[in-house]
């Protein structure tokens, strides 16, 4: 046996597999509508255990007999061009994997308080009804009922100081489905109502299944606060029946920002309020024709907008979409992020200039599949933090950029 071929082989196969995954990553990100997803992502399974079949059964055992006495050599350039590409997505995966390990939040990230409810426990049951994909969540170890539920502090440079300590209560991906019942959506968005919040925000992906708006006066209709409720669809909302499902939240008093801005006033000092769906439905909000603010807020259901949002010079940006990835390895992270960035904003706080990003791990998903992921419910506290006025200046020159 040859255990050096033997352990290229397994190399290659992580490489191929990292390769798949990745493609999938961003086809997951197109406006593709989620039964041909579900296509997509079934096959993919088939490429990745494929390769490494036939890679041990024709390439070990077959004529090149790489796994005895065969040479790399004897295999045809076209295959050995791929098992190259394979060597170095596997070297790709590892620096991803090694930059994880020593990831540190932004600077900006203050302070982070939580608690993990376990919801079934509460309840005294689990919030369970036989719809789709009933026998998933009830896999061992499956934690879709342990939400975490907590505070964040995040110092903003754009902040108008009258505003410290302004609380933003941060709902997103419901993916009502009939699976996991409105028990366990009721019972976490009455704790999120218990924060207190002065504005609430909703980051899309509300259903699976549009007859269930139904559930939305005991569930996101529990929710006020002074500053208002704002609104964006995801995805998932967008295969169904967007148009009833915004009529279902405005009866509510939720206010729709998709595709465009609304401002609101507080101690004596104006925010933005944008929203963005794209690429789903509509375009990157046009913000060229709002009037002078003092802050810049914007609901984004991906967080692949995150450029755009700093081009047009959003001082805060809030996001869903990516569920943390829902299932996160040991020592590896999540895998599965449907984004153009793979798994690099699959949840958590970042800072890039001038924009802070804060991904929500969701409160649940289509499929209900939790392994070392828990579901989240933030509310955000913000903080001012002082610029040079130069640069303060200099912010509020730039003008909103366009898609
Ligand atoms: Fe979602």
């Amino acid at each position: 046996m040859n255990w050096l071929n033997l352990l290229l082989m397994a190399v290659l196969s992580l490489g191929n597999l990292a390769i798949v995954v990745a493609v999938l990553n961003r086809i997951s990100t197109a406006r593709v509508h989620l039964s041909t997803l579900s296509i997509i992502r079934r096959s993919h399974a088939l490429f990745i255990i494929g390769f490494t079949l036939a890679l041990i059964y024709q390439g070990g055992f077959g004529r090149p007999r790489l796994l005895f006495d065969g040479s790399w050599l004897d295999i045809a350039p076209i295959y050995l061009l791929y098992f190259a590409a394979c060597g170095i997505s596997a070297i790709f995966a590892a620096v991803i994997v090694v930059r994880r390990w020593f990831y540190r939040p932004p600077t900006a990230l203050l302070s982070s308080h939580s608690e993990v409810i376990d919801v079934a426990a509460v309840l005294g049951k689990q919030p369970l009804a036989a719809g789709r994909y009933h026998s998933l969540a009830k896999l061992p170890g499956n934690e879709i009922f342990k939400v975490e539920i907590g505070t964040k502090e995040i110092q903003l440079p754009g902040l108008p100081p009258a505003w410290d300590g302004l609380s933003i209560l941060h709902v997103s991906d419901l993916h009502f489905i009939g699976t996991i019942t409105r028990d366990y959506f009721a019972e976490v968005l009455r704790r999120g109502q218990e924060l207190g919040s002065e504005m609430v925000v909703f980051t899309g992906d509300l259903l699976d299944e549009q007859h269930l708006t139904d559930w939305l006066p005991e569930t996101l209709g529990q929710l006020s606060a002074p500053l208002g409720c704002y609104f964006i669809l995801g995805n998932h909302d967008w295969d169904l029946d967007p148009d009833a499902t915004r009529k279902c939240f405005r009866e509510l008093g939720w206010i729709d920002v998709a595709d465009r801005f609304t401002t609101v006033e507080h101690a004596e000092k104006k925010m933005l309020i944008a929203g963005s769906e794209y690429p789903w439905m509509g375009n990157n909000p046009d913000i060229t024709s709002a009037e002078e603010v003092d802050f810049r807020l914007l609901l984004s259901h991906t967080p692949d907008n995150y450029p755009w949002a700093r081009r047009a010079n959003f001082d805060l940006m809030l996001s869903g979409h990516n569920h943390g990835g829902q299932i996160c390895v040991p020592g590896i992270g999540p895998i599965y992020t449907p984004s153009l960035y793979g798994t690099r904003y699959s949840a958590g706080t970042f800072y890039r200039q001038p924009t802070l990003l804060y991904v929500t791990r969701g409160i649940s998903g289509k499929e209900p599949l939790r392994y070392n992921c828990l579901p989240e419910l933030t509310q955000l506290v913000l903080r001012p933090t002082t610029v040079p006025s130069s640069q303060a200046d200099k912010k509020r020159k730039l003008i909103g950029a366009k898609t």
